[in-house]
């Protein structure tokens, strides 16, 4: 029997979500992002032969836990809660969560500032535990992102607390002047890929990010998605 000499290795399912910009999402049927393409140079170094699979955020971990994925890469945070579980990569991005309030709002300056202020963000978040952890907050929480933002553009939410570059992302591209981000970074985070315990790729995956780091693929990539 004539083979092509490698083994073949099956054809995985990575998770990503569809409305996580700039990092993962879903456009006119195509799969973009700055997470998209470095998974994708990532998978390449490591000989991963993929098939991305986009879905709503509160969908990522199940699939994972399930087996329904393999892996997801989407802007995920590693956490001591979330250690539990999964399985994660080193990190690959190092980011915060930001305060986002209407333009013309003179009194949010803050997190000190949002006590029975009503702070909309995304179920299941980083944010949403940051922001339940704030006295005397009333949290409105969606499943999309989207939704927590339209619900600022319409003054019907005074916040929303969210990933810095998700954030960013919206406001100069989507809010028309009506937001600004407000105080400090409020938290440090590191995404990571995440699989479950069962997969066998966060060792290559993990050789893979240090190699796209060091050939100036990952530094490309990080320009051509957020500038220099
Ligand atoms: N980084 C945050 C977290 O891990 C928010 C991520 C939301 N979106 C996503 N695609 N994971 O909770």
């Amino acid at each position: 029997l004539l083979t092509s000499g490698c083994t073949t290795e099956k054809t995985i399912k990575v998770g990503i979500e569809n409305n996580f910009r700039p990092f993962t999402f879903t456009e006119g049927g195509e799969n973009k992002g700055f997470e998209v393409e470095l998974w994708q140079a990532i998978a390449q170094k490591a000989n991963i032969k993929y098939e991305l699979v986009p879905m709503e955020n509160g969908e990522l971990s199940k699939s994972i836990k399930s087996g329904e994925v393999d892996l997801a890469i989407s802007g995920m945070t590693i956490t001591n809660a979330r250690k539990n579980n999964l399985e994660y990569s080193n990190p690959y991005f190092q980011t915060g969560l930001v305060i986002l309030t209407s333009s013309d709002n003179v009194v949010i300056k803050g997190k000190e500032d949002l006590a029975q202020k009503v702070v909309a963000t995304q179920n299941g978040t980083t944010a949403y535990n940051y922001a339940s952890e704030i006295q005397g907050v009333k949290i409105r929480s969606y499943p999309n992102i989207s939704d927590a933002y339209d619900e600022l553009k319409k003054k019907n939410v005074d916040a929303v607390i969210f990933d810095e570059r998700n954030v960013n992302d919206f406001s100069q591209n989507t809010a028309e002047g009506k937001v600004k981000i407000v105080g400090e970074l409020l938290s440090k985070e590191s995404y990571v890929v995440v699989a479950n315990k069962r997969n066998k790729y966060i060792g290559r995956v993990n050789q893979a990010i240090e190699a796209v780091s060091k050939d100036g693929t990952y530094e490309a990539l990080y320009t051509k998605w957020f500038g220099a």
